[in-house]
């Protein structure tokens, strides 16, 4: 079983980064691979509605980021983390276009678990995990739960070490995880497959 950690900011080895790799090196520890995967620092186009991907197996029109890739890899993945930098309250803006993106074009998400986990110097926090939420809540994926907010406190990867309650919240979520993820690998034994789904129904409020 492997989870795929996504770091959402443009510093390679910060804040976010720290917190996830306490959340990977937890996941580890109880047998589960991880992957983390970081956005890098080039521009993220933001989903143009096309409808291209549809028709394009699922992968988006735009090849010049990392979306594609990034789908590659949920593709062969059982488990998410996506993490991110508050910026003025919301996640880092290149992120969430590589998930509209995301999302809009795969279908490699539904009943794979998620969660999502921020870092920020003092306040956006809630806000900032609330529109990443929405992304899994939205494709059928179970939502992990920790000890609290899913989020830790700092400017630098030094800072968080500091924040020993926010790397406390991040080794509860991969516990969590690898619980979700075991039980989930044992009822796929035992014979319970996955919820039927049924073919989208997309109606304009009414009509
Ligand atoms: C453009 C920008 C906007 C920011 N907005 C906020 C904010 O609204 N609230 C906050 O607490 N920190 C804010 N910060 C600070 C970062 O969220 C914080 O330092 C974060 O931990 C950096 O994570 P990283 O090292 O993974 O990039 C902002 C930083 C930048 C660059």
């Amino acid at each position: 079983m492997k989870v795929l950690l996504l770091n959402g900011s443009p510093n390679e080895k910060g804040c976010t980064w720290r917190a996830l790799k306490e959340v990977s090196d937890t996941l580890q520890a109880e047998g589960i691979d991880t992957e983390i995967f970081w956005i890098g620092k080039k521009a993220v186009a933001g989903c143009i509605g096309c409808g291209g991907c549809a028709k394009n197996h699922g992968r988006c029109v735009f090849s010049n980021d990392p979306v594609n890739e990034v789908l590659d890899k949920m593709e062969g993945s059982d488990g998410l983390i996506v993490g991110s930098p508050v910026y003025f309250a919301s996640p880092n803006g290149a992120l969430v276009a590589l998930l509209d993106r995301m999302f809009m074009a795969g279908g490699c998400f539904r009943m794979k678990p998620a969660a999502a986990v921020t870092s920020a110097r003092r306040a956006g926090t809630t806000a900032t995990l609330e529109v990443m939420n929405k992304y899994f809540l939205m494709s059928e994926m179970p939502v992990v739960s920790a000890n609290y907010c899913n989020m830790v406190h700092g400017h630098s990867a030094d800072e968080v070490e500091k924040d020993l309650e926010g790397l406390q919240i991040m080794r509860t979520l991969g516990r969590n995880m690898a619980w979700m993820l075991k039980c989930m690998d044992a009822g796929k034994k035992a014979g319970i497959v996955l919820p039927q789904a049924e073919a989208k129904v997309k109606t304009s409020y009414i009509r």
